[in-house]
């Protein structure tokens, strides 16, 4: 099979790791990629937003199987101009991944389908805004409706910053807001089946006791010891099948990644939100855990046969990942500064690019991701954050707390 991965983060290069070590891949092609992909993938040039110029490069290479890492192809339209030229893509069309693009499109699908998720308000006005944060009362929470790299989202218990993030933003969310730990639960579907992976945690907040601004993601681990055992087919039972099957019967059926972020709230799970693609850094730590042949099972979800897929295989342990983000980010990044210690096995590239001289660069906000499995949780931590201690990356941040026993969830349980 030969298979062309879209994008150039930490994702695509995981999903590219995971696709090398199936045997039957016999061609792997990364566009436009990053310095990481290079290593096991062939590179092309892409326009990944351009939907022509991504269905033109499936075509050129002669590929049996496109998969598209990133939201904005998605929401662009890439995996239908892919289909349209009769190649098996793995990601949803534009319509499908609006559940992602448009957070005011998730909730209408959501209450269609009776999905548990907080209450919200869509807003476009000052005085919209300022009704519903009263409504809902603090902490609040405001979300940008459109795509932002997970840093279009406010929780704040000041009325006053909660309001100024609306109207920088324009239309937005104003959301009920829910308490309890998070988790994310990756679901493949072909538009019918659905078929979850194991369930991570991803550290949204750049600072160390989850502090300071959002970000893409900071960390990552799985599985979650600590979720009460069923979460998982309650997940798939209550949140991503009605979802599938709502977006079925619209006529724009979810072919891809179903990605749940989730509140495990005093009341059950509730959404916080989807998102129409593999999540990252969520993405390092559950495909080193997955044994089953990665390009199989998303063929089979590109293709309609999910139902047939064999149930899938996991390696025992669990696995962390640490991201290792430039400077200033999540403001604005400093980039181009020399890396060192960017090509330890387990180190999974994001925003870097090689020169001409061989040197290691940082290109983008988050950088690096320390990847590493263990026999137990406390193993693979350790063994991540001995990755990051051998990188070297001027003004470089990483959080310290990732998977850290005081960081985990404690004593919960599904009927507290
Ligand atoms: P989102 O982009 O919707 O995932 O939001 C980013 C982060 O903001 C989430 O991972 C949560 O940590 C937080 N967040 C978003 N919505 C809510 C909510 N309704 N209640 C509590 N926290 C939220
Ligand atoms: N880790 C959050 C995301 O991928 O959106």
């Amino acid at each position: 099979m030969r298979v062309l991965v879209v994008g150039s983060g930490a994702r695509e290069h995981a999903l590219c790791l995971a696709l090398a070590a199936d045997p039957a891949v016999t061609a792997l092609i990364c566009a436009p990629g990053n310095a990481g992909t290079a290593s096991v993938a062939e590179h092309r040039p892409l326009n990944a937003t351009d939907p022509v110029a991504v269905a033109a490069l499936a075509t050129e290479v002669a590929a049996d199987l496109v998969v598209i890492g990133p939201e904005a192809p998605l929401v662009a339209g890439a995996a239908d101009a892919v289909r349209a030229a009769g190649i098996a893509c793995f990601g949803p069309s534009a319509q499908a991944a609006r559940l992602e693009g448009s957070k005011a499109f998730a909730k209408d699908v959501m209450a269609a389908a009776g999905v548990p998720t907080g209450r919200a308000r869509v807003c476009g006005s000052a005085a919209e805004v300022e009704a519903a944060l009263a409504e809902f009362g603090p902490p609040y929470v405001v979300k940008d409706d459109g795509l932002a790299a997970g840093k279009g989202v406010v929780v704040t218990d000041d009325p006053r910053l909660a309001a100024e993030h609306a109207a920088a933003c324009g239309r937005v969310l104003v959301e009920e807001y829910l308490d309890g730990p998070e988790v994310s639960l990756f679901c493949v579907t072909d538009g019918v089946s659905v078929l979850p992976l194991l369930p991570a945690q991803d550290f949204k907040r750049i600072g160390d006791g989850d502090t300071g601004p959002n970000t893409g993601g900071m960390g990552a681990y799985a599985p979650l010891d600590w979720l009460p055992p069923g979460t998982v087919e309650q997940v798939v039972r209550e949140v991503a099948r009605p979802t599938v099957d709502e977006l079925r019967r619209r006529g724009t059926p979810f072919t891809g990644l179903l990605y749940v972020g989730l509140a495990m709230t005093s009341t059950g799970p509730r959404v916080i939100e989807f998102n129409a693609r593999f999540g990252d850094p969520e993405t390092q730590v559950v495909l080193a855990l997955l044994d089953s042949p990665l390009a199989g099972l998303l063929h089979a979800a590109a293709t309609g046969t999910l139902a047939g897929h064999p149930p899938l295989r996991w390696h025992p342990g669990a696995a962390v990942t640490v991201v290792v983000a430039a400077a200033n980010y999540p403001g604005s990044p400093r980039l181009d500064d020399p890396i060192s210690g960017g090509d330890q096995p387990g180190v999974i590239h994001a925003g870097t690019r090689r020169d001409a001289d061989g040197v290691l660069r940082s290109a983008g906000g988050r950088v690096l991701s320390a990847t590493a499995v263990g026999a137990t949780l406390a193993e693979a931590r350790e063994a991540a954050y001995r990755l990051v201690a051998g990188i070297e990356l001027a003004g470089s941040q990483h959080r310290s707390d990732i998977a850290a026993p005081g960081r985990l969830p404690a004593g919960f349980s599904a009927d507290a």
